[in-house]
């Protein structure tokens, strides 16, 4: 949409094209959560209306309204996404300096904290699910030999869901770092909806984590930003969580985004049963017609089974994982003919794509999604190419993400990276997830695979902006 120079404007003309939202926000812009979010309502902390970083008013009851929705001991609004709030919880709770253990496929908020906090982290990595080679869940058996192997652990960071879905046994693992008087994070970023009906299940905050951070505008009706951040436990002590959370959030939260969270949690609290009721029943109804489905085929969904992934905890199945595997398409070439029907879904790789739903879709949306998913299925054919994941092993480590942002650096086309030091990260995003980060030796293996990530057309990042031909590494090594 070139030729504007108003935002707002093309915001407008854009909502005004009809594209089916399969991507978040979560609200898919429905004024589900009240209609009235203009100008008129955008204030600072006039009295009467509370301070957030020190709330005693109408703020601290809707974060006492989230805990009690979520049942942990104590729920802090979040203005600026899940990202303020894992770096505000991995402060907290892992002291300057320290090791931790963190899944490989963390977002890259989890990263830059590493790098603030200096941390050393010893990475897990899940194995990988063989039929739609997607991250499977985090075995907690792995977080048992890890924690036994590094007495020096001071923290867990995971993800789940992750970006895709798929959750792990939070329950198990808590218990395992509880154990070794380790506290539990998990990046619940994509499920903030997992509480409200029992199609859906796993929550971290249900299962006993430390800390837990949730997107409530990802999954949930909320404006984009707005997130919650929960407590719980004698592991991590909430002033500390205050306190960096007013260190990494600005001074002026905004009254609009913390209006929507609030909206959100009464929505919740009124109407979530019956909204999340209705969802469930328009996702079977959903699962039914994709049962049809010839070449693509949707995880967890239509005639795939969750019992088929045996490496699966659960699964969230608001997600809609489209995998184009062993057909004549590719992720990108799905996504254009989407965009052509007039779909958006949120995210394109190689071999998939992700459309997510949430409590605002209705029959109708998910049976317009539902028609031209059937209708390119058609047109596709499969050529029964067995697809198998490059799972390059990870790369060694010269120096910490921090030591490594501090050298001098030179740009180097990629293929004449292979063996020197990154001075960057590089990632797709979304999902915002590092393939490589500072300080690691870039392989031939690595390199392999972003070649392949760049030759299907998908985007690949780096701080420097020079990726997919060139990198920033350092300059000695
Ligand atoms: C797994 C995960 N964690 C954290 C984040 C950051 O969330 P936010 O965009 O709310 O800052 C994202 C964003 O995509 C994510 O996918």
């Amino acid at each position: 949409m070139a030729g504007y120079d108003d935002l707002l404007e093309q915001l407008a003309q854009y909502n005004a094209a009809g594209f089916l939202p399969m991507h978040m926000p979560g609200h898919k812009r429905t004024a589900l959560g009240g209609g009235e979010l203009p100008w008129q309502l955008d204030i600072t902390e006039i009295d009467g209306f509370d301070n957030l970083h020190e709330a005693e008013g109408i703020l601290k009851d809707g974060m006492e309204l989230a805990a009690r929705l979520y049942g942990s001991a104590r729920a802090f609004y979040l203005v600026n996404g899940s990202s303020g709030g894992i770096l505000a919880a991995m402060a907290a709770a892992a002291p300057f300096g320290s090791r931790i253990l963190m899944a490989r496929g963390c977002h890259k908020s989890v990263y830059h904290a590493v790098e603030l906090l200096h941390l050393e982290p010893y990475y897990l990595t899940p194995p990988v699910d063989p039929s739609f080679a997607v991250t499977a869940s985090l075995p907690p058996k792995m977080v048992e030999s890890a924690l036994a192997q590094h007495p020096d652990i001071r923290l867990v960071v995971l993800t789940s869901p992750t970006y895709e879905g798929v959750i792990s046994d939070i329950a198990a693992i808590a218990a395992v770092c509880h154990r070794q008087g380790v506290p539990l994070l998990v990046d619940e970023a994509h499920g903030a909806h997992l509480y409200f009906h029992p199609s859906f299940s796993g929550g971290a905050v249900t299962a006993g984590a430390d800390l837990v951070i949730q997107s409530v505008h990802k999954t949930l009706p909320s404006l984009t930003q707005t997130a919650l951040a929960h407590v719980q436990g004698n592991l991590v002590d909430p002033q500390q969580l205050a306190h960096f959370l007013s260190v990494f959030q600005t001074s002026s939260p905004s009254y609009l985004l913390m209006g929507s969270i609030h909206r959100c949690l009464k929505l919740l609290e009124h109407r979530g049963p019956a909204l999340f009721a209705d969802y469930v029943q328009n996702l079977q109804r959903l699962d039914r017609r994709l049962e049809s489905l010839r070449h693509l085929r949707v995880l967890c969904h239509g005639a795939d089974h969750c019992s088929r992934h045996t490496d699966f905890f659960a699964f969230d199945p608001g997600k809609l994982f489209i995998s184009t595997h062993g057909t004549d398409l590719t992720g990108p070439q799905l996504t254009a003919l989407l965009r052509q029907r007039g779909i958006e879904p949120e995210m394109t790789a190689p071999h998939w794509v992700l459309a997510m739903t949430s409590c605002c879709d209705t029959a109708e949306t998910l049976e317009r999604f539902a028609a031209v998913l059937l209708e390119l299925d058609g047109l596709c054919h499969s050529t029964g190419a067995p697809y198998v994941r490059p799972t390059p092993p990870l790369p060694p480590v010269r120096h910490t993400i921090a030591q490594a942002r501090q050298l001098p650096t030179v740009p180097l086309p990629l293929t004449e990276a292979i063996g020197r030091t990154m001075a960057e990260s590089l990632w797709m995003y979304p999902p915002g997830i590092p393939l490589v980060v500072p300080g690691e030796i870039l392989t031939a293996d690595i390199v392999q695979v972003l070649g392949g990530i760049a030759d299907s057309g998908v985007q690949l990042h780096s701080d420097s902006g020079l990726a997919p031909h060139g990198v920033l590494v350092a300059a000695t090594g």
